[in-house]
């Protein structure tokens, strides 16, 4: 039986990879995690004690990552900063945690030899135009625009290189933006719906025609799995679930879903250095490991999304005034 030992577990995807794991396979989890702002112990909550651990600490610390990758044969490494709005105010963490903490690992990984997974996005490959029939495929070129894109680039590039250096056996994937239960309300869905149950109507960055590839954070989890039993080592693979939409169309999508006119929200200054569009191609992840995405229809699982917020605001109640504190000092 396996042990995953999985970094930033606590955080959106990783607890949602958590649950994912303990649902479809037998293995037991030991979850990494600094429990930053964007992490909680709430994430984890009523999952089974003797398959789940969490061990509260920094993927930075060489000593204790040393000590836990020396008793895990497998590694998920989720844990980053992962906000490109926080990066533009303060890039520090996201190179402390992004390209140190990868780097950690990867020499802790190395000395142990164990299979590990590196969690990645699209972002790395920079933007499209609205209208560019071309979509990322696995050998578009890195391109990143913000301090948190250029890091998780980095990031991969050290993952890459550890393969070729030192034979780490390791996968990369890189997927689209993901949505779903137990994401932080400063992600653009999230804040979107707890505004609309505060009274408080959404805010669109700019004019709103930037598209992002939605995709639920649970196909994310399959896929990983996916690329943990039958992925080739040193290969990188995009997850997508073709789920293009601007962000007017997501937002008015949301207004409609909780009963309030479709226009019902307020354009706020734009972001920084803003990506126009990304959209995936995840061909490869299909064909060679027999992927597919089970949430085709977004409509669906945005519903099922806002009941979820609905249903747990003492989830993210104790997160909400002090993002929006931040969100209004910024103007946006
Ligand atoms: P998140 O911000 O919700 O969670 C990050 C987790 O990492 C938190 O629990 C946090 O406490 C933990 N963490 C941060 N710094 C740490 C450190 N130094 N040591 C240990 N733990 C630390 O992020 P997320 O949205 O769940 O993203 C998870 C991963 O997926 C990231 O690597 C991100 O780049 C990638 N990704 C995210 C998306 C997306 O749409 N959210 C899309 C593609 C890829
Ligand atoms: P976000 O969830 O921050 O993800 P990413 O920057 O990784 O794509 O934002 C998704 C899109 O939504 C992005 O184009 C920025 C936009 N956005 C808004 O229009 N309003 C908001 O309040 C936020 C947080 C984001």
């Amino acid at each position: 039986m396996t042990t995953y030992l999985v970094t930033g577990g606590a955080g959106f995807i990783g607890s949602n990879f958590v649950r994912h794991v303990l649902e479809h396979t037998d293995a037991e989890v030991t979850v990494l995690d600094l429990l930053t702002y964007a992490g909680s112990r709430a994430s984890l909550e009523g999952l089974p004690p003797d398959r789940v651990t969490l061990v509260e600490g920094d993927i930075c610390d060489p000593a204790l990552v040393e000590a836990l990758v020396a008793r895990h044969p497998v590694v998920v490494h989720f844990a980053a900063e992962s906000h490109n709005d926080n990066s533009l105010h303060d890039p520090s963490p996201f190179l402390q945690t992004n390209l140190i903490g990868t780097y950690t690992l990867l020499e802790a990984v190395r000395r142990h030899g164990a299979r590990y997974h590196h969690i990645s996005t699209d972002e790395v490959y920079g933007d499209l135009e609205l209208d560019d029939p071309q979509r990322f495929t696995e050998t578009t070129p890195y391109n990143p625009s913000s301090p948190y894109s250029s890091t998780k680039a980095g990031s991969d590039l050290l993952v890459r290189a550890w393969v070729r250096s030192f034979g780490v056996l390791a996968t990369i994937s890189n997927c689209s933006n993901n949505y779903g239960p137990f994401q932080h309300v400063e992600k653009f869905i999230p804040r979107q719906i707890t505004n609309v149950v505060d009274g408080v109507r959404p805010k669109l960055y700019g004019a709103g025609r930037n598209v992002r590839d939605w995709i639920h954070a649970d196909d994310h989890s399959a896929a990983v799995l996916r690329i943990l039993e039958r992925g080739r080592i040193g290969e990188t693979y995009l997850v997508g679930a073709d789920g293009e939409k601007n962000n007017q169309e997501v937002i008015e999508a949301i207004l409609t879903l909780m009963g309030r006119p479709a226009d019902a929200y307020d354009h706020v200054s734009d972001r920084a250095g803003h990506d126009l569009r990304y959209a995936i191609d995840s061909t490869k992840l299909r064909t060679e490991l027999g992927w597919a995405p089970r949430y085709r229809d977004f409509a669906a699982g945005l519903e099922q999304t806002v009941a979820w917020y609905r249903d747990n605001e003492a989830w993210w109640r104790p997160q909400k005034a002090a993002t929006e504190a931040r969100y209004a000092a910024a103007g946006q």
